[in-house]
């Protein structure tokens, strides 16, 4: 006989045999009858599974504890009182794995998500685990549906880099170097010549200077890969690996930047509600009654647009005690974001024209030398979830800007090249895909998004 998975067998019509393999989560009744709720991770909810003790000894059943795994055969009857269609009648059991009451960690619901975070390699069996990397999972496929479907290319930019995107300097080093006897050159830095790449190389913050030369060769391309950040921010909203989508189009201008990406994150919260009713429905009845009304707000209400400006004079008149004060030139921290959005325009807000100073060399200035071409979206509960520009397309105004922050243009050559070589005007993005995630699943800690976190001091498995 064929397994089929719970989530398909819990709309089949009664009368059939089948086969069904998975997790113990629950076992109760008495001597003459024992029900056994079984999870396989294709959907949150269970199948019920009856043992008439009249067809099975008490010495069978002694291995089906929470948590042991198993295979079942039966028939499928209509069920009436779990909750369910059908129930499972078992003619024949098989124990794969058993799991000791004593020792298995999964014992009861409820357990705290702090604990689970410490048990993360058994976390996923859990009800909101399952939940989340389900939604992880459709997320990602919509993420390549909607490129896809606009005609953008899917382009693997390295994890391995030389380059800093960013200019935040907070990179991991990669080195095959011996640790314990680094070679020094005379001047005492590092001699970085016989290393592996004979240079120094780390993993990429960004993907998007690579981006850059897809889209002005491709038209429009995305990424989707994993970035490093080695800053110290111990948040529940850092991580140091996390997931980034950066979509980069040619002949796109900033309006054309802020249009995708709304449309793009309406699109991505909309196939949530449309594909993930389940999971989501259980996430909100667990964690966060407003989730689902939080999610069809987003997707029905136009986002704020509003010069970064004029958001520091609103935060300025508002009164509000921030624990960091705002001024014109400050960067904004995520309790004056949240306060823009939450308090003052109740709705997503896509900030633009940030002080040159505290963003990214590449972002194309303004006609007023001291503002930039860029924009944050900014959302409920989340503050940044995207950060993005149109992109300094002059060759003499990208290679001043480099010598003004003393960024050294001979790593960047092939970067500047583009601007040499038939430049264009382009835009582009990108997305934090544990920030999305956070938004769409309404968990409170990005550790709580991922299947396995990394962040500092923290690097299990
Ligand atoms: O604003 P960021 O640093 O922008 C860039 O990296 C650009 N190169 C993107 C582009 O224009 N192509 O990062 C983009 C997004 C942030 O808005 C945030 O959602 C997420 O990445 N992000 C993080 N997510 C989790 N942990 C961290 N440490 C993050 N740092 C940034
Ligand atoms: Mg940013």
């Amino acid at each position: 006989m064929e397994r089929i998975k719970v989530c398909e067998l819990l709309n089949k019509e009664a009368g059939i045999e089948v086969q069904v393999k998975g997790w113990v989560r629950t076992k109760r009744g008495n001597k003459n009858i024992t029900f056994v709720a079984l999870n396989d991770g294709s959907i949150v909810n269970n199948i019920q599974i009856v043992f008439d003790m009249n067809n099975f000894t008490e010495e069978q059943l002694k291995d089906v504890t929470t948590g042991a795994c198993i295979c079942v055969e039966g028939s499928l009857v209509a069920s009436v009182g779990s909750g369910q269609k059908v129930e499972i009648h078992a003619g024949s059991l098989l124990v794969y794995g058993t799991a000791s009451p004593d020792t298995y960690p999964l014992q009861k619901k409820g357990h705290s998500l702090e604990f689970l975070r410490e048990i993360g390699h058994l976390r996923p069996r859990t009800n909101t685990f399952g939940c989340v990397l389900r939604i992880r999972h459709a997320m990602a496929f919509a993420i390549h549906k909607f490129f896809n479907d606009k005609g953008f290319f899917y382009l693997h930019t390295p994890l391995i880099t030389a380059s800093d995107a960013e200019g935040a300097g907070a990179m991991f080093q990669v080195t095959t170097l011996d640790l314990n006897n680094v070679p020094k050159s005379a001047d005492g830095k590092v001699d970085y010549s016989n290393d592996f790449f004979g240079k120094a190389t780390n993993l990429t913050v960004s993907g998007q200077l690579e981006g850059e030369l897809g889209a002005l060769a491709l038209g429009q391309i995305y990424t989707f890969g994993p970035t490093f950040r080695a800053e110290n921010s111990n948040t529940p909203r850092h991580l140091s690996e996390f997931w980034m989508i950066e979509p980069e189009m040619a002949f796109y201008e900033i309006k054309d930047n802020m249009d995708l990406a709304e449309e793009f994150i309406k699109y991505l919260v909309q196939y949530a509600l449309d594909n993930c009713a389940d999971d989501l429905k259980f996430l909100n009845d667990m964690f966060d009654k407003e989730l689902i009304e939080r999610l069809h707000g987003v997707v029905e209400t136009q986002f704020v647009r509003l010069p970064y400006t004029e958001g520091v004079e609103i935060l300025m008149k508002s009164g509000q005690k921030f624990e960091y004060p705002v001024s014109w030139g400050t960067d904004l921290q995520s309790e004056h974001e949240r306060y823009l959005v939450e308090k003052h325009f109740k709705k997503p807000v896509i900030l633009t024209d940030y002080p040159k100073d505290i963003k990214a060399f590449y972002m194309k200035q303004n006609d007023d030398g001291r503002t930039v071409r860029a924009m944050d979206v900014l959302f409920p509960k989340i503050g940044e979830i995207i950060g993005g520009s149109q992109r300094e397309e002059s060759l003499e105004k990208l290679e001043n800007r480099i010598k003004e922050l003393n960024m050294g243009t001979e790593s960047l050559w092939w970067y500047i090249d583009t601007r040499r070589f038939g430049s264009a005007p382009h835009s582009g993005f990108g997305l934090g895909f544990e920030r999305l995630l956070l938004f769409v699943t309404g968990m409170a800690n990005i550790r709580d998004v991922i299947p396995f976190p990394r962040s500092p001091k923290n690097a299990e498995f």
